[in-house]
């Protein structure tokens, strides 16, 4: 019989992906063994993020990464765990990371099928005052079975199989889409396991957040400064919308998944290609967005459509619910 006061149906992350897995009858759980070591990376990054202040991983590494930032301890030592649990899946074979300038190619005796691209830690600004922080990370299978080569890793987001996040914040939270919907799940400590708590997320059609750092309005464009001058003074009887900025993506994204709205990273006279990077900052949270209703532009184009020359490329984005989008599309097809 049925207990009436404990779930007996665990629905855990790895049941999940076991479950979409039997979709497809050829599969033989290569997915499910790659996840599952993704899955391994972020509870390490989340008991390692939960106790930085204790474990003197608070500061500066004294190093500087590719982007020119200066590399945080946790950044070091996240790309480092996630590095060496993706090559010891057997499953990957090459890797791309925020962190690393070059892409990773692993070594034949361990390649295995997938591609991953990953930002180990984002929003590392946000480590020292304790400010949720995650890891985001995106999946594509190599395109022929062939010796792997770097255009393996530079395939247009819709070519993507994959794609989630981890956020450590006052929960450890995975977001996850293998091309079928979002789904949600929440770290049991006690139990060390991922379980769903959000089952089928869907972003609201239209939302009353905006999201986007104000201190580039200087140098915005026109449709950008138009548009947020609508969200603060909207012509159409409506009230205006909330600003809500954390300055981690991976907060600002999750909150718009699940409140609705738009997370805008514009490109301005200074950048115009804006700041985050297309691998595994755009593409992923694009990814996401789509799968769960909303939409995902660049100012030119579907976010998804943009093919990548370089793997640490950077475009302009602007993402969330549906019929937000719309009017920023609109505001950028008007200037055209
Ligand atoms: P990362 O820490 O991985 O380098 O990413 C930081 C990114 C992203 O998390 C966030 O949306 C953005 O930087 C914030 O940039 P600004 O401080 O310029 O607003
Ligand atoms: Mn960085
Ligand atoms: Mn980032
Ligand atoms: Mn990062």
């Amino acid at each position: 019989h049925e207990s009436a006061t404990h779930n007996t149906d665990i629905m855990t992350i790895t049941r999940h992906v076991l479950n979409e897995q039997s979709k497809y009858p050829e599969s033989r759980g290569d997915f499910s063994i790659l996840l599952s070591h993704i899955v391994l990376g972020c509870k390490f990054v989340c008991s390692a993020v939960n106790k930085a202040g204790l474990a003197k991983l608070i500061g500066l590494a004294g190093e500087t990464n590719v982007q020119g930032e200066e590399q945080k301890k946790l950044d070091v030592l996240s790309n480092e765990v996630f590095v060496k649990a993706l090559v010891s899946s057997g499953r990957t074979c090459i890797l791309v990371s925020e962190e690393d300038e070059e892409a990773i190619f692993v070594e034949p005796s361990k390649r295995g099928k997938y591609c991953v691209v990953f930002d180990p830690l984002d929003g590392s600004s946000n480590i020292d005052c304790g400010v949720s922080i995650g890891t985001i990370f995106g999946i594509y299978m190599i395109k022929d079975g062939g010796e792997p080569v770097l255009e393996d890793v530079l395939q247009s987001g819709k070519h993507m199989v994959a794609a989630g996040y981890c956020m450590y914040g006052s929960s450890c939270t995975f977001v996850l889409s293998t091309g079928s919907g979002v789904n949600g799940f929440t770290l049991d400590p006690s139990l060390g396991e991922f379980i769903m708590t959000h089952p089928d997320i869907k972003i609201p059609k239209k939302g009353k957040i905006y999201s986007v750092n104000e201190g580039n309005a200087k140098n915005w464009d026109g449709p950008t400064t138009k548009y947020v001058e609508k969200c603060k003074f909207p012509t159409d009887g409506s009230s205006p919308k909330s600003l809500r900025y954390i300055g981690s993506m991976v907060a600002d994204v999750h909150r718009t998944l699940l409140y609705g709205g738009v997370f805008l990273y514009p490109g301005d006279k200074k950048s115009p290609n804006g700041k985050l990077r297309v691998l595994y900052e755009v593409f992923p949270m694009s990814f996401l967005m789509e799968q769960a209703g909303g939409q995902a532009f660049t100012g030119k184009e579907r976010a998804l459509d943009l093919v990548p020359k370089k793997i640490h490329e950077r475009s302009p984005i602007f993402l969330g619910s549906y019929d937000d989008i719309e009017e920023i599309k609109a505001l950028y097809a008007a200037e055209q």
